[in-house]
């Protein structure tokens, strides 16, 4: 079969080099794809957001399955257009994704249906707003409500903080109409940690557990970015625990999908904050993440294209998963300045070197082939994954393969993986 994987990222690559292993698949493609994907793949340029030419791009090529990568093309609706011509998408409808791309709606969703989540109000007026922050407890937290590339979340100390970032979203319109409504929840203490299931509608396949690292810096400090690097499993999360979340979480969600007729077909993705009182969701993101995927696809010993065939016709009870017992560790090689401005064109060299050792693949993010070879051309630029019998064996893999690869203004965090 033929496959068209839609998005850029290093997510994709990752899926892209899953699939191609598949030897149910005949050819990959990519839109737009990076010079990673191109690999694997044929990129192609047809823009993501022109459903009906990528519409007629998929008829032409004879593609079977298309596989979509990034949230805001799943909430515009793209899984929707491909269904309403006859054509097969992974991923759910732009009216099941409304759980990721409304902190709003995710809310309501989550209050309704039992699923322990920080308590939270929702806001449409600034000076409703404002009036609320400056009587409230400290810390909290402010989120704009729909899809702000990572960084629609403050987490402000005193009311001044709140007050400003209040201002930022819903007045000065920093992230345009996704702020204009905002949600204050209560700050949650604990570590972070990422789920992934399969849902296909009535069930569901829970995947290994993850963590992102998502700030800038060692340690947590600077920015918030897509994420720097992930390690599976986490340590984090013992059976008890994933009982827990099993029911708690995923069961809820599940049957509150169906009750609610979101028919949810796809990835979803729960950010989760293990504290002293259980895990509770942060958000709920309906597709894989990036750089989560990186570390899954390299754990996943099942051929990923029936698991998500399965996923869409609602068969996911009858696969079996399964997994390496391995740790993986993914750490993100960045332009300098990532999440801010910086320099792309930059000539990229070593990742053959990096390669050579068998437990290291290196996904592309923001590549890009010139005349000069292979240069960056992203925040994120590479993500360099490898397996290891311990984390600690993972993560020494890791970054002995990072260390070989070079180019100018490279950023990268040296704690991916050690103790959150
Ligand atoms: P989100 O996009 O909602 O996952 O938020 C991005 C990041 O902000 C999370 O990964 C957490 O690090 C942090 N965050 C979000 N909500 C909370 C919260 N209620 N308490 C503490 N940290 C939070
Ligand atoms: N790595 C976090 C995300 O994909 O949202």
């Amino acid at each position: 079969m033929k496959i068209l994987v839609v998005g850029s990222g290093g997510r994709e690559h990752a899926l892209a080099w899953k699939l191609a292993q598949s030897p149910r698949v005949a050819k990959i493609y990519c839109a737009p794809g990076n010079a990673g994907t191109a690999r694997v793949a044929e990129n192609t340029s047809v823009p993501v957001n022109d459903h009906a030419a990528l519409i007629t791009f998929v008829k032409r090529e004879k593609i079977d399955l298309a596989v979509i990568g990034p949230d805001d093309a799943l909430a515009a609706g793209i899984v929707d257009a491909f269904q309403a011509a006859g054509l097969r998408a992974f991923g759910p409808t732009a009216r099941a994704a409304r759980l990721e791309s409304s902190k709003a709606f995710a809310k309501d969703f989550m209050r309704r249906h039992g699923i322990p989540t920080a308590a939270s109000r929702e806001f449409s007026d600034s000076g409703e707003a404002r009036s609320y922050c400056a009587t409230a407890k400290y810390p909290l937290v402010v989120k704009a409500d729909g899809l702000a590339l990572g960084k629609g979340v403050v987490i402000a100390g005193n009311a001044a903080e709140a007050i400003e970032a209040v201002e930022q979203s819903m007045d000065a319109g920093v992230f345009g109409d996704a702020g204009k409504k905002i949600v204050i929840e209560e700050f949650l203490e604990g570590v972070e940690c990422s789920i992934h299931a399969l849902v296909d509608g009535a069930g569901y396949a829970l995947f290994p557990d993850c963590r992102d690292h998502k700030q800038a810096f060692d340690g947590g400090a600077g920015p918030n970015t897509g994420g720097m690097g992930t390690i599976s499993p986490t340590g984090s999360i013992d059976a008890s625990l994933e009982a827990v979340i099993r029911s708690e979480i995923l069961d809820r969600f599940v049957a509150g999908a169906l009750a609610d007729g979101l028919d949810f077909r796809g990835m979803l993705f729960p950010g989760l904050m293990l504290t002293a009182g259980g895990p509770k969701v942060l958000e709920f993101n309906c597709r894989w993440g990036d750089p989560e995927t990186q570390v899954l696809v390299r754990r996943l010993e099942s051929d990923l294209v029936p698991l998500l065939g399965a996923c869409i016709d609602g068969t996911l009870a009858a696969q079996a998963i399964e997994w390496k017992a391995q740790s993986a560790v993914c750490v993100v090689l960045a332009s300098g300045g990532y999440p801010g401005a910086y320099r792309k064109g930059e000539k990229i060299s070593g990742i053959d070197q990096a390669e050579r050792s068998e437990s290291i693949v290196v996904f592309h993010a923001g590549t890009a082939e010139s005349p000069d070879g292979l240069v960056t051309n992203g925040g994120r630029v590479l993500g360099v994954t490898a397996l290891g019998e311990s984390p600690r064996a993972a993560r020494a893999n890791a970054y002995a393969a990072a260390d070989q690869i070079h180019f100018a203004n490279q950023h990268r965090r040296n704690d991916i993986g050690a103790a959150p």
